[in-house]
């Protein structure tokens, strides 16, 4: 099966590092369709010109945040959630124009949602590729934990070790399950809600979908971490700006 990364992206100075580093990772991976939302109003001569010269299979797609849904400046990161629109539009790309787009008619896939700063090992899609509704595995680096898992007994996800409201529908990170496309298709009402409350983003796409007893954990019993929360560092721009103050800044038409 194929597996269809949907990806949010927003332009920052990182950004194009962040892709950069992501898209080589995924030109290891057989059969990977990368889908690259980019929260904007119009698709960027960055994103476009990047994934051109990318190498790799994929869907360029863009949807703005919402205004009042937007982080701003100085805001917390944890206030509003991020990429929500974007991961829905990947979803709504996959059920209503991938087949006229692609010209597959199979169902055969998997759908996983891959922040543009994570870091993904190889071996994390091989564990996916062959999810029947929704796979799962640890998650490192998240949370305020070393890794935030969910619990196996005899080969059943009874719970999971997470530092932080473990009664959540599904206390996962993003980055800690995969589903298939057959399931994505056959609900075709299920998508993430940009009002679930802090936290709760991840559980309002797949209680719409499975029940904890039907996840199927990967990554050795959910005893391997594969993918980390990893999160860039911003930037300082600080002798940037007293350079542009004398006229010497960085040359603009210089893509960074
Ligand atoms: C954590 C989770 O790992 C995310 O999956 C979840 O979406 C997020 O919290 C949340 O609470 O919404 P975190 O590292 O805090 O992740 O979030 P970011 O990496 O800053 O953003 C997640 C994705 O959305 C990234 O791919 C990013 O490029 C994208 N994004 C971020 C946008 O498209 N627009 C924005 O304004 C900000
Ligand atoms: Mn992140």
């Amino acid at each position: 099966p194929t597996i269809f990364v949907i990806t949010p992206t927003y332009a920052r100075l990182v950004q194009k590092a962040e892709l950069t580093r992501l898209s080589q990772t995924f030109l290891h991976i057989p059969r990977l369709h990368w889908i690259v939302v980019e929260d904007s109003q119009h698709k960027t001569a960055l994103v476009t010109n990047f994934l051109m010269k990318s190498g790799l299979t994929y869907t360029h797609l863009h949807i703005p945040t919402a205004k009042e849904r937007k982080l701003q400046e100085g805001d917390p990161s944890w206030l509003k959630p991020r990429g929500v629109e974007q991961r829905n539009e990947g979803l709504r790309w996959l059920r209503e124009d991938r087949k006229t787009q692609t010209g597959a008619d199979d169902q055969q896939g998997v759908v996983y949602f891959a922040d543009d700063d994570n870091t993904y090992s190889l071996q994390l899609f091989e564990e996916m590729r062959n999810t029947q509704r929704v796979s799962v595995w640890p998650v490192g680096l998240v949370g305020g934990m070393k890794f935030e898992s969910p619990v196996v007994e005899g080969g059943k996800v009874v719970r999971f070790h997470t530092g932080w409201r473990p009664s959540r529908p599904f206390p996962m990170d993003m980055a800690g399950f995969a589903v298939s496309l057959k399931l994505v298709l056959a609900n075709p009402d299920a998508c993430f809600d940009g009002e679930a409350p802090m936290g709760f983003l991840e559980s309002s796409l797949l209680k719409g979908l499975v029940t904890m007893d039907e996840l199927e954990p990967k990554a050795d019993n959910c005893t391997k971490v594969l993918v980390w929360h990893t999160r860039t560092e911003k930037p300082k721009m600080k002798r940037e700006e007293a350079l542009q103050v004398q006229g010497l800044g960085s040359d603009p038409a210089v893509e960074v």
